[in-house]
């Protein structure tokens, strides 16, 4: 679906997350949505409401479709790069309701 302009074609050159308890690795200075993507996961969290499956639309920071949580802080997905051993999961919907975002 999404391949990098340039492939990291280098194994010792990768950063691992996980992200709802699945491992992960991608090339350093990729952003935490564009390596879920990379990885097969289309949908990040759910509407408050309706409870529909929402994933990264714009990647540039504006529809807010790629929220996450990082360590209990809920941020936008496309404008996180990964790190070493970040623990990424989906968005309870409670906490989209209760307003909780960083
Ligand atoms: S994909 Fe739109 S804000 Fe992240």
């Amino acid at each position: 679906m999404f391949d990098p302009i340039v492939p990291n074609t280098d194994p010792n050159a990768q950063v691992h997350f996980t992200f709802d308890g699945e491992s992960i690795y991608t090339a350093p200075n990729t952003s935490v949505a564009a390596a879920l993507l990379a990885a097969g996961h289309t949908w990040f969290r759910q509407m408050p409401v309706s409870g529909r499956q929402r994933g990264p639309f714009c990647m540039m920071g504006t529809c807010f479709d790629c929220l996450v949580e990082i360590d209990g802080i809920t941020v936008q997905a496309c404008v996180t790069t990964v790190t070493e051993g970040l623990n990424v999961t989906r968005v309870p919907q409670m906490h989209l309701q209760e307003g909780k975002f960083k």
